[in-house]
């Protein structure tokens, strides 16, 4: 932990959740506390751990403590703010602060929002790595109210923002990602691919799009958000995303887009590169079979698949240990009720239950 960040004052609760004389359980960044306020704008507060008294001030309707020394004493607000509710959220800090810091908002200090025109703010709770606590103020009752609801809309969909990360070497080849059936018109079907979240959508000209699965705005997953036919809407803020580019209509920014082709009836993409072409399966009539999910990683899934007549199979690897079986059949004496009982006995060979 960075020393400037520990030796700031921290918000650890709304004043008015503790209870004279009983203790209050919180957290703050990694670490458990007890919190105690004996009477009035009293309050103590400890590390579990230790029992070592920590400093603490009450300001703004709120109990702040540092896990270091503060050198200065905490911030003024231009106008009162009471506490308007306090809710977990499962994402890191910084995720909400990046998600309140736009329209005309301040930083009065690092994990806090004030937006003077709404009269209103949050104060931030670092609890662990990759979840907190907001504490929502406002002036009047009806701004606590506004506050308290426009965060609970926003909570799910912040908690459904994609995690950060690269897709993993090896991926400059064409692989399957989905069956063209599952493209349905205006629905989006959400997959990855070495990691890579993908969202992939049908225009209602036919085209299919292969994009990257977060909003080049404040990275929500575009897969909750809706297929308008010509392009794809963020369910956030409502940036709309042409198909095929990937292009905001009136903003300058874009998704990032993949590869796609469409052949044998399965979707390809590639995450680098160039790839060599897709594998020529020659000109027989190649019908997919559904596709099965096994939790292992791509390399002991290739190691099991068998070799038959009429029966192509392709791997997509999801993630470091996890992989979908694509297959393709061009033998009609075999129906796909067959094909698919073929790959539930291997899929359960390679994830060690029964053949
Ligand atoms: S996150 Fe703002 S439009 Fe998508």
């Amino acid at each position: 932990m960075d020393r400037v960040v520990l030796d700031e004052w921290h918000v650890v609760a709304a004043l008015e959740s503790l209870l004279p004389g009983q203790e209050f359980p919180t957290r703050l960044f990694n670490t458990d506390l007890t919190l105690v306020r004996p009477a009035g704008d009293i309050v103590a507060a400890w590390p579990a751990a230790s029992g070592k008294a920590l400093p603490v001030c009450v300001r703004h309707g709120h109990v702040w403590t540092s896990l270091g020394t503060p050198a200065e004493p905490l911030f003024d607000l231009p106008f009162p703010l009471a506490a308007a509710g306090s809710m977990a959220i499962d994402v890191p800090p910084e995720r909400v602060l990046d998600a309140f810091r736009d329209d005309g908002a301040v930083t009065p200090h690092p994990y806090c929002v004030l937006r003077e025109h709404a009269a209103a703010a949050l104060f931030i709770q670092p609890v662990d790595d990759d979840r907190c606590i907001v504490h929502l103020l406002a002036r009047d009752e009806a701004g606590r109210a506004a506050a308290r609801l426009e965060f609970a809309a926003l909570k799910p969909i912040l908690e459904s923002q994609v995690p950060e990360g690269l897709p993993q070497p090896g991926t400059g080849s064409w692989y399957p990602v989905a069956s063209s059936s599952d493209l349905a018109p205006r629905h989006i079907f959400h997959t990855a691919l070495a990691g890579q979240e993908l969202a992939l959508w049908r225009d209602d000209a036919c085209l299919a799009n292969v994009w990257e699965n977060r909003c080049p705005h404040r990275g929500v997953r575009l897969t909750i958000g809706t297929n308008l036919g010509t392009a794809l809407r963020c369910q956030y803020h409502g940036w709309e995303f042409a198909s095929g580019s990937g292009r905001c209509a009136i903003l300058p920014a874009r998704v990032t887009t993949y590869p796609c082709v469409e052949r044998y009836g399965l979707v390809w993409t590639s995450l680098a590169g160039a790839p060599e072409d897709i594998p020529d399966l020659g000109a027989a009539y190649w019908q997919p079979v559904r596709a099965v999910f096994v939790e292992a990683p791509m390399a002991e899934a290739a190691a099991e698949l068998p070799h038959r007549d009429g029966l192509k199979l392709f791997l997509q690897p999801v993630s470091d240990d996890r992989t979908v079986i694509h297959g393709l059949s061009s033998d009609p004496a075999v129906s796909l009720r067959e094909h698919d009982e073929l790959l539930t006995r291997l899929r359960d060979r390679i994830e060690g239950g029964e053949a």
